[in-house]
């Protein structure tokens, strides 16, 4: 009996020649935390080597990604004032829209992704709007996120990323901005968004912990694999440009299958607890921390991930110069 693969598994060269999947600094979009003040460069307890930056460290980074072959960010702005609409974020001179704007004008080549959302913006913590009853109001809610998106492409950004999952995002931002002249700005759409408990060291981050309740009323129940499909299936019928299935890691079978159901480039946001899962464990010597995380964005890629989101991406791209 023989295995037909052990010939090419021997000699590491040809192991390289066949392999299928691989992983480049250029697939990823790296997310960054922007607060106001200077000199501020605050790590998270729940996710080391991660931080909230105010402007000039955020400029200061991007020199930094730039060195390591990372020309892609994706920004959250957390707001020195929040209240029940999320007021800064539709403001020209909120945190985000400065942010946008100093980036753009330091570092013209690095693309700028915005992430579109109301939860760093209210009191409240949700990702929209609420109604007396404590529940979302949709369309309140997709009237200013138009007014948002607008604000994010006046302000230089190169794609937009809505984040809330609220019922037809896509095409309001879409009819908006195509409105406002914009139409060869690209939609990220978080397309399939799990409500999940792996967002729980983000919301610390971001200061964005919902007061009351919770989001399942406009993120999916994990257990949902038809409806997860069926999510992105609509963004891109709605004209999203990239969709997107977050978390990552528990939901790779769902990447895999929208990626077969559709024709559009997909992401996966890798989230903050798979982050901190594997560098606690890194951290404790647990783990061979490079060799797992460079398995993991293996696995994201050969689920079907064109663009990987990640707060590992400054390593991996160490990684790959061969640094570490
Ligand atoms: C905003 C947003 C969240 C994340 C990305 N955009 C938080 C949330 O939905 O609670 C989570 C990212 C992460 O956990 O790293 N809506
Ligand atoms: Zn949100």
């Amino acid at each position: 009996m023989f295995d037909r693969f052990r010939r090419t598994r021997i000699n590491p060269t040809l192991r390289a020649l066949v392999r299928e999947t691989s992983v480049s600094a250029d697939d990823f979009i790296y997310p960054l935390f922007v607060r106001t003040g200077s000199g501020i460069k605050t790590e998270v307890d729940s996710m080391p080597g991660v931080y909230q930056m105010s402007l000039d460290e955020i400029l200061k980074e991007c020199a930094h990604l730039q060195t390591l072959g990372l020309n892609s960010i994706i920004l959250f702005g957390i707001p020195d004032v929040k209240d029940s609409i999320g007021s800064d974020s539709l403001c020209e001179h909120g945190i985000i829209a400065n942010a946008v704007r100093e980036v753009k004008k330091a570092y013209p080549d690095m693309f700028v992704v915005t992430d579109l959302c109301f939860c760093e913006y209210t009191d409240h913590g949700h990702c929209g709007i609420i109604d007396e009853k404590d529940t979302i109001n949709n369309d309140a809610t997709l009237e200013i996120s138009a007014q948002q998106a607008i604000i994010h492409a006046k302000a230089g950004a190169d794609m937009i990323a809505p984040s809330g999952m609220m019922d037809g995002i896509i095409q309001t931002l879409r009819e908006a901005l195509d409105g406002a002249g914009y139409e060869n700005l690209p939609i990220m759409s978080y397309s399939t968004k799990f409500a999940s408990g792996y967002y729980g060291p983000f919301r610390d981050v971001a200061e964005s912990t919902p007061s009351f309740g919770d989001r399942s009323s406009y993120q999916m129940d994990p257990a949902n694999r038809r409806e997860a499909i069926a999510e992105s299936v609509s963004d891109e019928l709605q004209g999203a440009d990239i969709l997107m299935v977050k978390p990552a890691l528990a939901y790779l079978d769902i990447v895999r299958e929208i990626k077969d159901a559709t024709s559009l480039p997909m992401a996966v946001y890798n989230v903050s607890g798979e982050y901190a899962m594997l560098k606690m464990a890194g951290m404790n010597d647990l783990i061979d921390y490079e060799r797992v995380v460079m398995e993991t964005m293996v696995a994201f890629k050969r689920a079907g991930a064109d663009i990987i989101i990640s707060y590992h991406a400054k390593e991996v791209a160490l990684m790959l110069q061969n640094k570490v």
